[in-house]
């Protein structure tokens, strides 16, 4: 934002007016030649008096009823902010170029009356949507419970409830510690626990972790890591590993193929995660890094729409660069870039 440049005119003002009084002094002693000293000073005290009455009436109405009225609407648009009302919008009096010191604070209490409106809406549409997620599971639970208590049901009706009944309460669990994951990753100032590890073997070790949801669906998984090191922060990595991997495993259906690719590309580490799953249409994928936002609703039983909230912001924390490219019913590719090699 640019202020106006400092004003040379108030200063010449001042100047005017003692040249002013000086050359009134000088027009009253040539005029009154002969007077007595006492009345000359006298003489030039009212003149001096008398004009510096004039300076602080000018200087009382400009204070007055200009930037009297401006502070008083910076004011009463502070005091409603104080109460919750961010939608004040003060206007500049000036253009952008010519801000004076008060545009730029009118300016600058707008953006931060959006800023604070988008922090509010954010907060409203995050605990709506938490209770939305929890609400579903809770209901499975209440039911099947109600269901099992009443009894009566055969061995096999009940394996399938108490399934059911394991399934939603992981679901909820999985959401509470999303939740305080991507609460912990936003809002605590994290600083990244930064050191040198063994990229190639946090890769395969978050691999292993889903053989058997590979294996259950039939997934060809094809490796192609070169041996990097990278000074970074490993755990964090392993977030967005273990979030690009279970997306990729879970949107793609049963014999498709996945494949995991770590390469040092200009003295970056880059790691890409592609799959041969449903791809994401070109709107949904603006969107896939929302908290909460779940493209395919096929899958809106799996998962609450955090996993890639959290990848983004890990991703940002490390300073790194994560891109998506995907074709409808062709799959989709994750390639993250970061820095730190060793
Ligand atoms: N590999 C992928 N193939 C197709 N769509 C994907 C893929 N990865 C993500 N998406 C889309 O992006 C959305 C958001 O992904 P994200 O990982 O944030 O949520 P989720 O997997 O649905 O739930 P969660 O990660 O909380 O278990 C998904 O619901 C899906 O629509
Ligand atoms: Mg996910």
């Amino acid at each position: 934002m640019k202020r106006r440049n400092f004003s040379p005119f108030g200063y010449f003002l001042f100047f005017i007016n003692v040249a002013a009084v000086v050359t009134c002094a000088v027009l009253v002693y040539s005029a009154i030649d002969g007077m007595n000293t006492a009345a000359i000073a006298a003489i030039m005290l009212a003149v001096v008096v008398t004009l510096a009455a004039l300076c602080t009436l000018v200087d009382f109405i400009r204070r007055r009823f200009i930037d009297g009225k401006i502070t008083d609407e910076i004011a009463s648009a502070t005091a409603r902010m104080a109460h919750g009302d961010y939608s004040v919008r003060l206007n500049p009096r000036h253009q952008y170029n010519n801000y004076d010191e008060y545009d730029v604070i009118m300016v600058n209490l707008n953006s931060l009356a959006a800023e604070l409106a988008k922090i509010e809406m954010m907060n409203s549409d995050f605990i709506s949507n938490v209770s939305h997620e929890i609400k579903t599971p809770l209901s499975v639970i209440s039911n099947y419970a109600a269901a099992l208590k009443k009894g009566g049901l055969d061995e096999d009706t009940r394996e399938k409830y108490i399934t059911t009944l394991t399934g939603a309460s992981k679901r909820l669990s999985d959401l509470v510690v999303n939740v305080l994951k991507l609460n912990k990753l936003e809002h605590s100032n994290i600083a990244a626990d930064l050191k040198e590890f063994d990229l190639a073997e946090s890769l395969r070790n978050s691999i292993l972790d889903f053989e058997e949801a590979v294996d259950g669906k039939n997934l060809q998984l094809d490796c192609d890591i070169d041996e990097l090191s990278l000074y970074s922060d490993k755990s964090l990595l392993e977030t967005v590993w273990h979030n690009l991997i279970s997306n990729a495993v879970k949107f793609t259906p049963e014999g498709g193929r996945i494949t995991v690719s770590v390469k040092n590309e200009n003295g970056y580490a880059v790691v890409s995660v592609s799959d041969t799953g449903c791809g994401i249409a070109g709107d949904t994928g603006e969107r896939i890094f929302d908290k909460f936002y779940q493209g395919d609703t096929s899958h809106a039983q799996e998962g609450n729409g955090l996993g890639l909230a959290m990848v983004k912001r890990v991703i940002d924390i490390l300073g790194g660069e994560i891109s998506v490219s995907s074709k409808v019913g062709e799959g989709s590719t994750f390639t993250v870039k970061l820095k730190g090699l060793k």
